[in-house]
């Protein structure tokens, strides 16, 4: 069989019209998920149940025929696997106990395997069940984001108490970081060689950062997994999108060494296209030009193939689909971008 679209756009080919997967394609926005969900219990429930993961991770495949799926998990599985009474809470996000800076030290990864050995099973599962030319991306949360949400116990808007964490206990920062991209590469590498195409490494928290605190917090600890992970898995293509980190983005790419660059919506076109000299990009649409659908999401669509499309490109949000997104844009997305 030929190379899976998506990662021949990884290994820098241009694809015309480009490969389309969506952030959170699996998701209460489709009413088959919100069924599944129900059945599962609570969501930790969902993630750990290989049968229920693979059938809410192919539900957007069946619908509208991506280019990829997505492993269905979530990133704080790893502070979960460390025992931090990870919680989610209907409507009001993820929770866990918030950490401080003198029980980092007694973080214990000893049975992380084995409690993330449901969700391996379920790649396994998926490679088997997918179509032959839909590729599989799994992934993991960059440490530096997963850190902003043990160190504060919820979502923040800004993850302040994690930048004063930062600043005021570096080295303790630094002791977390490293004990979660140690996780993180045993992880992704289980996942590869369970079935994985390629992985993501979701920095959705990067934006918050100033450019040194950038460079010790999220470039250092994802590099560290790339080279791990790359010395385990050789040929592996990695994708990192550090969500919000604007003008540190080519930074970003060449300090971490990953294959492909996710993009959020508000990098200019100008910026992506002399990033995408260097590499394959993913993006990025606004996922609120979902919403409004109509004029408002056929530009937004044209103008980043007009802009990207004559380079390694993945087409994708800039961030995750909401629940509100209807399913007939959605639709008209994967259309619209098929017809190039
Ligand atoms: O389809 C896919 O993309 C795969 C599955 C996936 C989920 N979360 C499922 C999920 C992936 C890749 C993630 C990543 C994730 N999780 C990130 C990074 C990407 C991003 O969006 O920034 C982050 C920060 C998290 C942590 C997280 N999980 C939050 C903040 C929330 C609550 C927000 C919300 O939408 O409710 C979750 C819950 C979550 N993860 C849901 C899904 C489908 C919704 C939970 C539900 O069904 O009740």
């Amino acid at each position: 069989m030929q190379e899976r679209k998506l990662n021949r756009v990884l290994a820098g080919e241009t694809v015309f019209p480009p490969p389309i997967w969506l952030m959170r394609q699996a998701g209460r926005y489709l009413p088959e998920y919100r069924e599944t969900r129900a059945k599962a219990g609570g969501f930790l429930d969902l993630c750990y149940n290989p049968d229920l993961a693979t059938e809410v991770t192919l539900q957007p495949i069946r619908r509208f025929g991506f280019d990829a799926a997505i492993l269905f998990s979530d990133i704080l599985v790893i502070p979960d696997a460390l025992r931090r009474n990870v919680r989610f809470v209907q409507g009001e996000g993820p929770q866990m106990d918030p950490i401080a800076p003198h029980e980092i030290g007694g973080l214990d990864p000893t049975n992380a395997d084995t409690h993330l050995a449901p969700v391996i099973a379920t790649v396994a599962r998926l490679r088997a069940e997918l179509p032959a030319e839909t590729a599989l991306i799994g992934f993991c949360g960059a440490p530096w984001t997963v850190a902003t949400y043990m160190i504060a116990g919820h979502g923040t808007p800004d993850q302040a108490p994690a930048r004063r964490f930062a600043y005021a206990h570096p080295e303790a920062m630094d002791e977390l970081l490293a004990l979660l991209a140690e996780m993180s590469v045993e992880y992704l590498i289980r996942q590869l060689q369970a079935g994985a195409d390629c992985v993501q490494i979701f920095d959705s928290w990067a934006g918050v950062l100033d450019e040194l605190s950038f460079h010790r917090f999220s470039i250092a600890p994802t590099r560290r997994i790339v080279e791990r992970v790359r010395a385990a898995v050789p040929g592996v293509r990695i994708i990192g999108f550090p969500k919000g980190a604007g003008p540190l983005l080519p930074a970003y790419r060449t300090g971490t060494g990953v294959d492909a660059v996710g993009l959020d919506w508000s990098v200019p076109f100008s910026f992506a296209a002399e990033l995408q000299t260097t590499g394959p990009v993913q993006g990025n649409l606004d996922p609120l030009r979902l919403i409004a659908g109509g004029h408002a999401l056929d530009e937004g669509i044209d103008a980043i193939l007009e802009h990207l499309g004559a380079g390694p490109l993945v087409f994708n949000l800039g961030h995750g689909i909401t629940p509100d997104a209807p399913i007939a844009h959605v639709e008209r997305l994967v259309e619209r971008v098929r017809q190039g």
